[in-house]
């Protein structure tokens, strides 16, 4: 049986990914703003991603007989300056996260909760994966600079992304 310290900070989890979900929504919504439908196609498939992030979560706490409790979703910002300055987002908003699924591990070690240990290993190696993304994207927006063929071109690339 999990313990309730650890049910109550997966049900935290179980927020934040789903913040992250409605934060990639807001940035996808702003792309298409910007008539960069393929970016925001990617930030579209990324938003569902989260979903099922928390998801994971969910499920996991419900296996182990314990009460998801789903708080409210904080507003994410509508406006987002540049399309670059999205991704640069997307690098530190991952980066929190993986600190929050470190936290999260800490916790699960400290109370000697092997089950959540081993659920939790899948989500570090997906915050490996979702930084390394991220700041492969970003160092794209710096080789394109202002060259609005190179944005059109990235704009392509990022809409071939597969749900
Ligand atoms: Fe659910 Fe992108 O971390």
């Amino acid at each position: 049986m999990i313990k309730k310290k650890v049910a109550d900070a997966l049900n935290e989890q179980i927020n934040k990914e789903l913040y992250s979900s409605y934060l990639y929504l807001a940035m996808a919504a702003y792309c298409h703003g910007e008539g960069l439908s393929g970016i925001a196609h990617w930030l579209e498939v990324q938003a569902e991603e989260e979903r099922g992030h928390a998801m994971k979560i969910y499920r996991y706490l419900v296996s182990q007989n314990a009460r998801v409790q789903l708080a409210a979703i904080s507003a994410p910002p509508a406006d987002f300056g540049t399309p670059r300055r999205v991704f640069e987002e997307v690098l530190v908003h991952e980066q929190t996260v993986t600190a929050s699924i470190h936290h999260l591990m800490e916790l699960a070690v400290k109370e000697s909760d092997y089950a959540t240990q081993g659920f939790l290993g899948w989500f570090v190696s997906e915050q490996i994966e979702e930084e390394a993304t991220a700041q492969e994207i970003v160092q794209r927006f710096k080789l394109v600079g202002s060259d609005s063929r190179g944005l059109y071109w990235l704009d392509r690339e990022l809409g071939q992304r597969g749900r």
